[in-house]
């Protein structure tokens, strides 16, 4: 364990934010912090489907944004479905606006109705155009109609066909969660990276359905083994550049959470940073925290590094989530029962 009580390091950025919109958007922009960039995703209850549609999005973000004195760049993705033609992508290109493009798998997860089955037959040609204008694939990787626990490792068949006839599609595989998808991504080719989430660092199937149900703990892909959980931390602290933040924080209601058919989704925007440093330290890795946070990911879109000098100063000290859970009704996402959070931000 490392003997750090302060940091200074750039100001990091999440490549995979869930902001939902309306009152909810209030509440977790008013939250989402310490971010100098936010991958927002496009899986509304009206998905974000083309270019006019991301910027009528961004728009109320940076509304909200200035309501609650946040500064986060949100960063634009649409939602690619079998309807996306060539024409929506090229409009989504112009001036690089929308930087990436999601694939949901149909029915699995937090609004996906618009999602796809068969990958060849339904995106053949939007594939060929995002690879041509530089759209970055954001893929939720789950295989319908498969096992639940085996639809990550299903999904990477599909990813090696896309692969082979991609070459140059840039794909982020989000949300890793099992050793099969470090290891691929790992051996894969430069044009393949991979986003890993805080909660994905501290639980596994037994924090989730082991004693008690645990809803809030319940997301989409759901946590897996324990050698999952060692292969997602020894990715972290790896050091390879095409792993990187992203942290799928996804906030639900509890009345969405803690019912019959509860949400996939855990929301971690106020605790992600201080959880993802709490990894790093724990595994002795805590030089690899401010690349994988603030620079890996940047490289791999193409973004410029650290575009105003702008820099987050945190130290170690415990606080307690708690209180700010209360006030939003969203519950918080921490690595304990009590609420307790490591690392404070002193100055951004
Ligand atoms: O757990 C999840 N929640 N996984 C997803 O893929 C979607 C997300 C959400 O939007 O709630
Ligand atoms: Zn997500």
């Amino acid at each position: 364990m490392s003997e750090f009580r302060e940091i200074t390091m750039a100001r990091p950025d999440d490549f995979h934010v869930h902001l939902r919109s309306g009152t909810m958007m209030q509440e977790v922009v008013r939250l989402t912090r310490p971010w100098r960039r936010a991958l927002v995703m496009p899986n509304l209850e009206k998905p974000i489907l083309t270019a006019e549609d991301a910027l009528r999005y961004h728009d109320e973000i940076e509304r909200a944004k200035r309501t609650h004195g946040v500064d986060f760049e949100p960063l634009m993705t649409i939602q690619i479905t079998k309807d996306t033609s060539s024409d929506i992508i090229h409009r989504a290109r112009i001036d690089g606006k929308v930087l990436a493009g999601k694939v949901y798998p149909r029915g699995l997860t937090t609004n996906s109705e618009f999602g796809v089955v068969d990958y060849p037959k339904e995106l053949y040609s939007t594939l060929l155009t995002m690879e041509e204008t530089g759209m970055v694939l954001s893929l939720h990787g789950e295989k319908p109609g498969t096992f639940s626990l085996d639809r990550e490792r299903a999904f990477l068949e599909t990813l090696s066909w896309i692969i082979e006839h991609f070459p140059r599609l840039k794909i982020v595989l989000e949300h890793i969660t099992t050793a099969a998808s470090v290891g691929f991504v790992m051996h894969g080719p430069p044009t393949l990276a991979a986003t890993i989430t805080p909660h994905h660092l501290y639980l596994t199937l037994d924090d989730v359905i082991g004693t008690t149900l645990r809803p809030h703990n319940f997301c989409k892909p759901i946590a897996k083994y324990p050698h999952d959980l060692r292969a997602l931390r020894s990715a972290l602290t790896s050091g390879n550049p095409r792993f990187f933040a992203g942290t799928d924080s996804a906030p639900h209601s509890r009345e969405r959470k803690e019912c019959d058919h509860g949400c996939a989704g855990i929301f971690s925007a106020p605790t992600a940073l201080s959880l993802y440093l709490d990894a790093f330290e724990e595994e002795d890795a805590f030089l690899i925290a401010s690349p994988f946070l603030n620079e890996y990911g940047a490289r791999f879109y193409g973004l410029p590094p650290i575009p105003d000098q702008r820099w987050i100063q945190l130290q170690k000290k415990t606080w307690n989530v708690r209180e700010m859970e209360t006030r939003c009704g969203v519950k918080i996402f921490t690595a304990n029962e009590m609420g307790d959070v490591h690392w404070n931000v002193l100055a951004s």
